[in-house]
């Protein structure tokens, strides 16, 4: 099976298939992804919270991303794989925006970025695309804006916000991203955004208007103990399994149940006397 590009993305969107994506930050989950068939997987710089314990998206930096991505993407043969470039790896110039995109595809075996923001960011991912690197947008909550939005909360609800969400997304399409990210909107707007734009658009928290859905993997599988937001399904709660597994290993080994016989390796019993 051929590797999703951004012209199958599109394909999708145009004959209303729903498009699946997942993140993943290492390389057995992205081949169980990649295995079930996802779409897309996005190395998330939620690595920060779900995989090194951060409060927060704001400390993860370009080698935790890059040293991540090129495990999923090892893994993958299937799915297309979008590193998050983190915070402050795009801000500061075009020129250290366009290398940081750059090492993702380079170093690490992506496929396309994905960084947040609307217009105050379209100059960046011109001169991202104009390396020939695809870009993902993401507009909503956008996580790396934190301290600038008071928390994590439901974006675009009056008027404004909501015209100004609208605004971001067309100028995204224009500027020639391949696909939009749309966390935490409402439904009723992220219907106007998906039939507005002419990529697809991906929610997270975003209704079942969007061209797609993407979840954090950990949320989906029960292995995180933050708080989980009200948009999440979880498919699985692994936490107990994983939890019973550690404590009967520990139960075994101070019994001394494990390792058993057959857990060894065996040595010519002469070679042993000798050593006695
Ligand atoms: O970092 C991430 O996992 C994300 C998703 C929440 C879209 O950006």
């Amino acid at each position: 099976m051929a590797r999703i590009s951004t012209v199958s993305l599109k394909e999708k969107k145009q004959k209303q298939e729903k498009i699946t994506m997942l993140t993943s930050y290492d390389c057995f989950t992205a081949a169980m992804v990649d295995e079930a068939g996802i779409d897309m997987i996005l190395v998330g710089d939620s690595l920060g919270m779900v995989v090194l314990g951060y409060e927060n998206t704001l400390a993860v930096t370009m080698n935790d991303m890059i040293h991540h991505t090129r495990a999923v993407a090892g893994a993958t043969s299937h799915a297309m794989v979008v590193g998050d470039m983190p915070f402050l790896s795009y801000h500061v110039s075009f020129k250290e925006a366009v290398r940081n995109a750059g090492r993702f595809l380079q170093e690490a075996g992506a496929q396309a970025v994905k960084l947040e923001g609307g217009t105050e960011r379209i100059d960046t991912i011109k001169a991202i695309l104009d390396a020939q690197i695809p870009v993902m947008g993401h507009i909503g909550l956008t996580p790396q804006s934190v301290n600038q939005l008071g928390g994590f909360r439901v974006q675009g609800k009056d008027f404004e916000t909501a015209s100004k969400l609208i605004e971001d997304a067309k100028a995204l399409d224009e500027a020639g991203v391949f696909a939009i990210t749309l966390e935490c909107v409402p439904t009723g707007l992220a219907r106007k955004i998906t039939e507005e734009v002419s990529v697809p658009t991906i929610g997270i928290g975003a209704g079942h208007y969007c061209d797609g859905q993407v979840l954090v993997i950990n949320d989906v599988l029960g292995m995180f103990k933050g708080h989980t937001p009200k948009f999440v399904k979880q498919y699985a709660n692994l936490q107990p399994v994983i939890m019973e597994a550690i404590k009967s290993y520990k139960k075994e080994v101070e019994e001394g149940t494990f390792p058993g016989k057959e857990h060894g390796f065996s040595i010519n019993e002469e070679v042993l006397e000798k050593l006695y």
